[in-house]
């Protein structure tokens, strides 16, 4: 089949990138205990963009110490109107340079430019505005009589899925708060967190407020176990949330995690089915399927199936795989080499399970991870591509007949982040709403997201909530 082809149209502006960073630390770029660097690359093209910091317990120590400094000598002394004004100023430095941003972060997450132009950046300078309107009001947020606390000192380790939003949504309700912060961005997508230091630099915070440790996990690992640490904040894998749970447990310590998912999409006959035909697409290939609560479970309604799944397979090829910082790129690189492993390893799992793997016909650059975007028919519930997170473009395709089923179908997973559910009949979808039991349920769309919309998980996709007036609760004493 051929389709229209077109021109290349990459983005042009290089951001400033340093050869070599250093860890932010009560408000100054210094150098690791251990004197130790690591590369960070472009998983496009397996480049390398720069060097970065490698902090151990000690570097962590000492950010840990600058925070406590912070806390008590400025910011849980600010009055809330004053934070406030911090924060915004973070929120316009980010709408500033969001070009700069974009690109940034697309070079070393492998996403496209056009996701990290218009949702990633402008999502993270949202939240940042949406909790810097809060700062002067926490009172409201509480119950009548309460007077709102911060809790101290946050740990906050964040993936690499969503680098700077990650970062943005752990923040800014954090400071908001009157909470001053240590950040552990993901080992593999430290720049837009170095590039959120500068901004915090230059909106002159005062020095401890934010201070970013790069690392791997066990740089993470000393954050978790560091004893003066009053909460910790983690997006990332349900292993390592589990082990973050061990690591607290008995301790004085909030938590709040952000896990995986396995999402249910639900499509009953009744459907509009040309929007929900974009909102299957969306829902799995978006950021590659690297999205915690992609619709990676397709449920169509059975006699719809074969109608769902012919559309599927004409949409696939008109996505265009190839260079993130194009702007007609659909489908980016996978973000690191790990990962597309995780992801061959899943998928020919499904292969030897006996499901049908269908994929988009085309070439994969020669250099750097790419996945083509896939799906598979013919999954049973008690297949690993039907159990695990994949987190790549690999959706697995299950039919049922009944809403009964479908609820049944789509709440067989340990994880609950996320739901959709497609049918033109408003009292189907709130009924099927109810029962699923997923933290979000998107109704005839999906991958909405609001500064304002609470998020968070069921079982084994966390506990806590990030966003709205709930996100507040999660950094305030009570
Ligand atoms: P991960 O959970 O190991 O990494 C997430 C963050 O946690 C990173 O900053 C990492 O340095 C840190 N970390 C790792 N071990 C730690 C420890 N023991 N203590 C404290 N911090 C630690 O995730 P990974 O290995 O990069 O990805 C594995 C799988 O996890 C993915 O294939 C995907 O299925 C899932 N995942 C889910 C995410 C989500 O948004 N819920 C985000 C990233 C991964
Ligand atoms: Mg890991």
């Amino acid at each position: 089949m051929s389709i229209l082809e077109y021109a290349p149209s990459p983005e042009t502006t290089a951001p400033h990138i340093r050869e070599r960073y250093g860890l932010f630390i009560e408000g100054r770029w210094v150098s690791p205990a251990s004197g130790r660097y690591v590369p960070t690359i472009n998983p496009a093209d397996e480049s390398v963009l720069a060097e970065v910091a490698f902090a151990e317990a000690a570097d962590v120590d000492r950010a840990v110490r600058a925070a406590r400094k912070a806390y008590d000598k400025y910011w849980r002394k600010l009055s809330g109107a004053a934070r406030a004004k911090y924060v915004y100023r973070i929120a316009r430095a980010i709408t500033e340079r969001s070009r700069e941003l974009a690109v940034l972060e697309t070079l070393n997450g492998g996403k496209p430019i056009r996701e990290s132009r218009d949702f990633d950046v402008p999502a993270a300078a949202a939240h940042f505005f949406y909790y810097a309107g809060w700062a002067d009001k926490l009172e409201w947020a509480l119950r009548a009589g309460r007077t709102a606390h911060p809790i101290g000192v946050c740990g906050q380790i964040v993936p690499w899925n969503f680098p700077l939003l990650m970062a943005a949504w752990k923040l800014a309700p954090a400071l908001a708060c009157g909470n001053t912060v240590v950040l552990k961005p993901a080992e593999t997508t430290p720049l837009t967190a170095l590039a959120l230091a500068q901004i915090v630099a230059e909106a002159d915070l005062p020095p401890g407020v934010v201070n970013v440790v790069t690392g791997d996990g066990s740089t993470g690992a000393a954050l978790v176990e560091h004893d003066d640490v009053d909460k910790i904040a983690f997006t990332g894998s349900t292993e390592v949330g589990k082990i973050i749970a061990r690591a607290t447990a008995g301790t004085a310590k909030r938590l709040t995690l952000e896990l995986g998912g396995k999402a249910a999409n639900i499509v009953c006959a009744d459907a509009p089915l040309d929007q929900a035909m974009e909102g299957i697409v969306n829902g799995i290939y978006f950021n590659q399927g690297h999205v915690c609560c992609a619709g990676s479970r397709l449920l169509v309604e059975e006699r719809i199936h074969d109608e769902i799944i012919e559309r599927l397979r004409a949409r696939i090829e008109t996505l265009r795989l190839g260079d993130p910082l194009d702007k007609n790129t659909d489908i980016g690189a996978i973000n690191s080499r790990a990962q597309l492993d995780k992801i061959h390893e899943l998928v020919d799992s499904g292969v030897e399970a006996g499901a049908t793997l269908v994929q988009q016909s085309c070439w994969l650059p020669e250099r750097g991870f790419f996945f083509p975007a896939s799906f598979f028919t013919g999954v049973q519930p008690s297949h690993r591509i039907a159990r695990e997170e994949i987190f790549g473009p690999v959706l697995s395709v299950m039919t049922f007949r009944t809403p009964e089923e479908a609820v049944e179908k789509a709440n067989n997973t340990p994880y609950g982040l996320s739901a959709g559910v497609w049918t033109d009949k408003g009292s189907k979808n709130m009924w099927i709403a109810q029962q699923l039991r997923a933290g979000v349920v998107w109704c005839n769309t999906f991958n909405q997201f609001d500064p304002a919309s609470p998020f968070g998980g069921y079982r084994e996709s966390g506990f806590g909530r990030e966003g709205g007036v709930h996100g507040l609760h999660e950094y305030l004493a009570h």
